[in-house]
């Protein structure tokens, strides 16, 4: 597996590799550089089983690689020298039945495809963002002029868009090199023989239909570590980025069921000073219990100029006792807890999956990539929850955060908004119980796999 040290792209691959290591198959997760001492120093990051390998990205480890577009250049040129000279020293003493690479890395198809090894690709994203890409990078359907965010963008299988539910790639209002490095995977997309999801069937039908008559895509999620289905964990390897901080959970331990807001914007969004304001009035306000993940600075995040990194002192002290803030926690464990009333959350599509798997309500707070798209599936197609709306400024009221806790934590509509995040759960299980819709395409993948690498042998 290829894939670069982002947490929101390592989640998927590693909860991939345990499915297929369950299966018996042996898996080699190649990363960069940059995230080796942060994986390496937690004690768990090499099992026997998964195998971590590093290679370059062709800058120095202190690099700022929140400037993305040096960062997408130089990986496109040096990385990929250095992923090919891996992968030959590697193939000294192994041979790989496959390759699988995210839609981040589509340089290495190339590289994958130098080597002669079969390549398939794990689709990271909704497979709503798939279809949504394809259609537009391949010319399949016709899209408005992006100028207008409430312009109707109507597509097969999805329900109907405005332009600012789009996976923001495409959108001119941001940097050219994201759209670039899409275009480049549409683009090496013939090279790849497989095309899997780490969503899953039952939550996206007909978007995953409407794909079957141009490069079908194959769900085999939902791809969340196999103990928050209630399994079995499979490996101990674990490559958390950053060190959670336990005492949530005791804190968690102590609080009523139900009753807490958890909030988190994942590993690379960070608010500005008047959002993260709103949000601490609305709390302050509400007497409710939370638990709020505040990244500090310099982590790594894509910063603006106005983001805030801490909370007010006196917000501090007037909400002690029901409120409390971390840097970084064990989301998943946090998301199992009894206590968790709902999520306050950027919508990136780990955190979604995480929360369809424990059926917790949603608030869908999205900033940019799919995040747009995944929380209009939120509100309109999955509807485990509600998304906020901005105002002219793009920061959201805190009249507007109110209305959107009590959709979710009073009244019919949030019992109703609870009752469909209770069957995604069940149906989450289901996909990946033996005969289950993931299961299925899980098995049919490793058994091609595996024909490939008898026909090797004969
Ligand atoms: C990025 C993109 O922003 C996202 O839109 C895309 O879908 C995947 O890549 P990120 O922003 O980090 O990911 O969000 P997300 O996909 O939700 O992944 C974050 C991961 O970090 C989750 O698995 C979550 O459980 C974990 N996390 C987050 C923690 O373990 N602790 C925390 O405190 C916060």
């Amino acid at each position: 597996m290829v894939t670069m040290s982002l947490q929101g792209h390592i989640n998927p691959m590693l909860n991939f590799a345990k499915r297929l290591i369950s299966k018996g198959v042996h898996v080699t997760i190649a990363t960069t550089e940059d995230g080796r001492s942060s994986m390496l120093k937690n004690k768990d990051a090499n099992s026997s089983e998964i195998k971590l390998e590093f290679f370059s990205d062709g800058l120095s480890i202190d690099f700022d690689r929140s400037d993305t577009k040096t960062l997408l250049n130089t990986i496109q040129e040096k990385g990929r020298k250095n992923l090919s000279n891996l992968i030959t020293n590697l193939t000294k003493n192994q041979t790989f039945s496959c390759a699988i690479v995210n839609p981040f890395v589509p340089w290495a198809i190339d590289v994958i495809a130098e080597h002669e090894i079969p390549c398939a690709l794990l689709w990271i994203q909704a497979s709503a963002c798939y279809s949504i890409y394809y259609r537009y990078f391949k010319n399949i359907d016709s899209f408005p002029k992006f100028d207008d965010p409430n312009e109707k963008v109507e597509l097969p299988g999805l329900p109907l868009l405005e332009v600012r539910d789009l996976p923001s790639f495409i959108l001119p209002s941001y940097p050219l090199h994201f759209k670039e490095l899409l275009a480049d995977l549409y683009k090496a997309l013939d090279k790849v023989k497989w095309v899997l999801g780490a969503s899953f069937y039952e939550i996206e039908e007909e978007i995953v239909k409407s794909m079957d008559s141009l490069t079908p895509i194959y769900p085999i999620g939902p791809l969340v570590p196999p103990f928050l289905l209630g399994e079995k964990e499979i490996s101990d390897v674990n490559v958390d980025l950053w060190n959670a901080e336990d005492s949530c959970l005791e804190w968690l331990d102590n609080k009523p069921d139900s009753s807490v807001i958890y909030i988190s914007f994942g590993s690379l969004v960070v608010l500005s000073k008047k959002q993260m304001n709103n949000i601490a009035i609305t709390l302050k306000n509400s007497n409710k219990n939370f638990l709020w993940v505040v990244k500090p600075a310099n982590n790594g995040g894509y910063e603006k100029e106005d983001a805030a990194y801490e909370l007010p002192e006196e917000f501090l002290k007037e909400t002690e006792g029901r409120g409390l803030v971390v840097k970084w926690c064990a989301q998943q464990k946090v998301l199992m807890h009894p206590a968790v009333a709902c999520f306050i959350s950027h919508c990136g599509w780990n955190s979604t999956l995480e929360t369809l798997v424990n059926g917790v309500p949603v608030i869908g707070w999205p900033s940019w990539t799919d995040q747009p798209t995944n929380a209009k599936l939120i509100e309109n197609v999955f509807k485990n929850g509600v998304k906020v709306k901005y105002g002219e400024d793009g920061v959201a009221s805190v009249e507007e955060i109110e209305r959107c806790i009590r959709d979710v934590m009073e009244g019919p509509n949030a019992a109703e908004i609870k009752k469909k995040a209770m069957e995604i759960k069940e149906s989450a299980r289901k996909a990946l119980e033996e005969g289950g819709n993931s299961s299925k395409n899980l098995n049919q993948f490793i058994s091609e796999i595996n024909g490939l690498t008898q026909q090797e042998v004969q």
